[in-house]
């Protein structure tokens, strides 16, 4: 399993002991929430923010706009270095177009879909994305239940890759811990974020390990 930790829920006041802790562990990427208070109901961190990170950040950046028209920040997310921008199909007005942008600025484009938007709203995108992100809680805030509709999703969201040219990955993104992480990798999961689960012990690297071994 490949894990990337969120970093809404570090230490805001020490980042880099945290980012420091993520450059040592197993994980894959560094997940980063960034809020607009317009597309969800909380404001999180910007592009300052963000290049302060990258330039300690080892590991490959995973970037989750929650912010209206997303396509407006494709190049500023690109001058971070980021690998993955990650857009919200509820967000995008045209979303092929802004899949587009993101690939001509080099980075790998992933859509993400909000606990009640179908997998079939994918159908005519899923071959021109590298990865779709499935929201298991709504999005805005960290250390939320899981919605369990998400095991169904996923495993629907599998097939639909499976049985077309698509090499998109799939992300879940809300309430992982190791319970639900078992689950989702049951049900076809590839990438597993995880905010409060890393960050809520006094052990992160540990947890990040307990997901990888899923
Ligand atoms: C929520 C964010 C998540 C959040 C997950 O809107 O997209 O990435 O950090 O937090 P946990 O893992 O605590 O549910
Ligand atoms: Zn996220």
């Amino acid at each position: 399993m490949k894990v990337s930790p969120s970093l809404l829920s570090a230490n805001f006041a020490n980042l880099a002991s945290d980012i420091e802790m993520i450059n040592r562990s197993e994980a894959d990427y560094l997940h980063l929430d960034v809020m607009d208070g317009v597309f969800v109901p909380n404001i999180s961190f910007g592009f300052s923010v963000l290049d302060a990170v990258a330039r300690i950040c080892t590991k490959p950046l995973d970037v989750h706009m929650m912010v209206v028209e997303p396509h407006k920040w494709v190049s500023k997310v690109r001058d971070t270095g980021a690998e993955i921008m990650n857009v919200h199909q509820e967000a995008c007005l045209h979303l092929h177009s802004t899949i587009q942008k993101i690939h001509q600025a080099g980075m790998k484009a992933g859509v993400t879909l909000n606990p009640a938007t179908p997998v079939s709203m994918l159908t005519d995108i899923i071959e021109d994305v590298e990865m779709v992100l499935l929201m298991s809680v709504n999005p805005g805030f960290g250390g939320q239940p899981f919605i369990e509709h998400t095991y169904k999703k996923c495993a629907e969201l599998r097939h639909l890759i499976d049985s077309t040219g698509s090499k998109a990955i799939i992300e879940i993104d809300g309430g992982v811990n190791a319970k639900t992480g078992q689950l989702l990798a049951a049900a076809g999961a590839d990438v597993l974020v995880a905010g409060s689960y890393v960050f809520g012990t006094e052990r992160p690297a540990e947890r990040i390990q307990i997901l990888k071994d899923m």
